[in-house]
């Protein structure tokens, strides 16, 4: 089946295995399957619904698109371009943000999450952050949007505004309800530190997370130093229930290495964690070394960067145009 697929990354720095195990991985296997289209984002407007250091921002946007290209994302395959360069998705979320009540907003959790206790000082940017994501998702007639579980909310959201959207003008299917593409087992990749918190950039300890840039020796350290308990592995998945460290690093080798959890208890059950843990950094560092050792490669080819993220954003604002264009003549611009 066809599949015209988008997806986004914030680039805020610290790219880590959540961020490949939950998008970018999955990301790579649809641009390697020839019936998609498929179009990776650097989402740079929803960065900035933070406050970034202006050079590092610069530099993060082109990292993460080295991170894309290290990751094995094909340009000549796939668009790769940042939110900032195609003005429709700014208009497109004004527009979206107009039909959105502020009754659904008031329910994302994630913006509870990150505005904190002090939400009154939290950007409105950082309010209506879902929304531009509708817009980025909208813009392109998206049949599919992979990401990380943490996502589902906003995409439930894109979903409703695009059905809003075409019953109050009266313009059926005129916006695509997309699907979302969450894998079932892997799609949570949580802390190392605390099975309970997800894995995140904003994590003030640098061993809560594998970062995309991390050397072998730190890869390797890092899985040492990784919490888990004092029983066995348990050889059966409902034994896990209330293990979520011990989930956790199983669940990062199953995904990494393209493994069903069930193979994997099967392998380790009985065993000790000092086991799983040499092998998960062995498969972790033969597996992420190469992508950070490419990212390094690639971050110092400035021009390469700049030239796939223009050519990118010229074929995503002819799509987008075209889009934002129809859009307005529906609302009666
Ligand atoms: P962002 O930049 O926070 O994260 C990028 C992708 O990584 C996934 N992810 C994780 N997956 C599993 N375990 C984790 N610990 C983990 N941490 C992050 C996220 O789910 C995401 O898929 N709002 C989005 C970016 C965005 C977007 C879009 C995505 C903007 N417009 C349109 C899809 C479509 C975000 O902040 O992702």
């Amino acid at each position: 089946m066809f599949k015209k697929i988008f997806s986004g990354v914030q680039p805020t720095g610290n790219l880590h295995l959540g961020n490949y195990l939950g998008a970018i991985k999955n990301f790579v296997d649809l641009n390697n399957d020839s019936k998609n289209d498929c179009i990776f984002c650097v989402v740079d407007l929803h960065a900035i619904t933070v406050k970034q250091d202006k050079d590092q921002l610069t530099n993060n946007i082109r990292e993460t698109a080295a991170t894309f290209i290290a990751s094995g994302i094909d340009p000549s395959k796939s668009i790769i371009f940042s939110q900032s360069k195609v003005h429709a998705h700014a208009e497109g979320s004004w527009i979206l943000s107009c039909m959105a009540p502020m009754g659904w907003l008031n329910r994302m959790t994630q913006f509870k999450e990150k505005a904190g206790k002090d939400k009154e000082r939290a950007s409105v940017g950082l309010y209506i952050y879902p929304i531009l994501m509708a817009s980025d998702i909208l813009l392109y007639d998206t049949t599919h949007v992979p990401v990380g579980e943490d996502q589902k909310q906003h995409l439930e959201l894109t979903r409703d505004i695009a059905q809003k959207f075409n019953k109050d003008f009266d313009c059926e299917d005129f916006l695509r309800v997309p699907e979302p593409l969450i894998k079932k087992d892997f799609s949570r990749i949580m802390s190392l530190k605390d099975g309970l918190k997800k894995m995140s950039k904003s994590d003030p300890s640098d061993l809560s997370r594998i970062n995309l840039t991390d050397t072998k020796d730190e890869i390797i350290n890092k899985i040492k130093k990784a919490k888990t308990d004092s029983l066995p592995i348990p050889n059966e998945y409902q034994k896990l229930k209330d293990r979520s460290e011990a989930k956790n690093l199983l669940g990062i080798y199953s995904s990494i290495s393209d493994q069903t959890l069930d193979k994997t208890l099967e392998e380790f059950g009985g065993k000790n964690f000092s086991d799983l843990k040499s092998q998960l950094a062995e498969v972790l560092s033969s597996k992420i070394f190469p992508i950070s050792d490419e990212i390094k490669k690639l971050i110092k080819d400035q021009n390469y960067l700049d030239k796939v993220l223009a050519e990118g954003a010229n074929k995503a604002e002819e799509m987008a145009g075209k889009k934002i264009k129809e859009m307005k003549k529906i609302i009666g611009f």
